[in-house]
């Protein structure tokens, strides 16, 4: 039994209050609410409309949260890792932002980017810390402001997108609960087919990329959608059958919330009933690294210590993985 074992040990999440509905987008671009919730599944999805505020923002409120709920002190915190595409700036990390706002000062603070992955890669990352002794305290968040990359003049990617952040407080535990096993990976390949083409030191911004709307997310739907379902199925079914699990010992599958059409296939590859899926996808959409934790936070008062959880992923690079991780606690501590 490994001494340190990471675990969970808190979860909160911050949603921005504007509701952005499929009726409002069919006004903007030519859609409506019938295509997108029989090709993606999502009814309306949270922005952050205040100017001058980014994904820091979101990201801060979650982690002070945190530590009203847990009694944690700032000060106490050792690391925090924030998975974000949507960072506040080239540099300094959104992470060093984050704790600056949460008065976090003990603590090592760093951005990651993986994609829709960088949540779990995060998750993976802040449990070496632990596992080795070096961090007591971790708080892991994604945090996105998806629709400052939007372009709200394309259809195929404008209605997918939310704006959200979820944090965790990652401690050490007694060994039994916490992340078990985790297979986590990566192919650049995927870089046609999903990126953003300008705003980088390949192609810094200028008048030519405004122009040509080079700074969106710019996603070929189809050949993503195959890539996702093959993926996240194969890791998902490789952390379950290495550490012996039947989908009847699995008590909730965490996916990656990029279209309701890729959570069936997957749910469906794991043999796995719909009631153990979390989904929240039609209120909230894609919010890229945040969807595990805002599934997570809005389950926490049905989870159970001992619970056995996969999550799983896939984004841009490609990304993609899956964890399987024991719950610590029961329901909500907050309630
Ligand atoms: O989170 C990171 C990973 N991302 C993903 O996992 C996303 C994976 N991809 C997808 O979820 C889907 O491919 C999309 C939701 C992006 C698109 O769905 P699709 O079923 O693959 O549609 P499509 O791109 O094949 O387009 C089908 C048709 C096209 O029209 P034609 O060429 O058949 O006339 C599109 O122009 O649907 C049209 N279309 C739309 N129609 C109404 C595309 N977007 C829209 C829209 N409203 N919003």
């Amino acid at each position: 039994m490994i001494k340190n074992r990471a675990t969970i040990t808190a979860i909160e999440a911050e949603l921005p209050e504007y509701i952005l509905t499929n009726e409002e987008l069919s006004r903007m671009v030519d859609t409506s609410d019938e295509w997108i919730m029989t090709r993606i599944g999502i009814k309306e999805r949270r922005i952050l409309k205040e100017t001058g505020k980014g994904s820091s923002h979101l990201g801060a409120r979650a982690v002070k949260r945190l530590l009203e709920k847990t009694g944690t002190s700032p000060t106490e915190v050792d690391l925090l890792v924030c998975a974000t595409v949507t960072p506040d700036h080239q540099f300094p990390a959104t992470a060093n932002i984050i704790s600056h706002k949460a008065d976090i000062k003990n603590a090592f603070s760093y951005d990651l980017n993986a994609g829709c992955s960088g949540f779990l890669y995060a998750l993976a990352t802040a449990q070496q810390f632990i596992e080795t002794g070096k961090s007591k305290k971790a708080i892991v968040v994604g945090a996105e402001k998806m629709s400052s990359i939007v372009d709200y003049q394309d259809r195929a990617t404008c209605p997918i997108f939310g704006d959200a952040a979820g944090a965790v407080l990652m401690e050490p535990g007694n060994g039994e609960y916490g992340i078990i096993d985790s297979v986590l990976q990566s192919d650049g390949v995927g870089l046609p087919h999903l990126h953003q083409k300008a705003g980088g030191s390949v192609k810094p911004a200028s008048y030519e990329t405004i122009d040509a709307r080079e700074h969106y997310i710019y996603q070929e739907g189809q050949c993503v959608f195959k890539w996702a379902v093959s993926k996240m199925a194969d890791v998902s079914l490789e952390v379950m059958k290495r550490n012996e699990l039947s989908h009847d010992d699995v008590a909730w599958l965490v996916p990656h919330q990029a279209n309701m059409r890729i959570i069936e296939a997957v749910a469906r590859r794991m043999k796995l009933d719909k009631n153990k899926v979390m989904v929240n996808i039609e209120k909230f959409g894609n919010t890229t690294a945040a969807t595990l934790p805002l599934c997570i936070w809005e389950w926490e008062d049905r989870l159970r210590m001992g619970d056995n959880i996969i999550l799983a992923t896939f984004g841009a690079g490609f990304t993609w993985g899956a964890m399987y991780l024991k719950w610590g606690y029961d329901g909500n501590p907050g309630n």
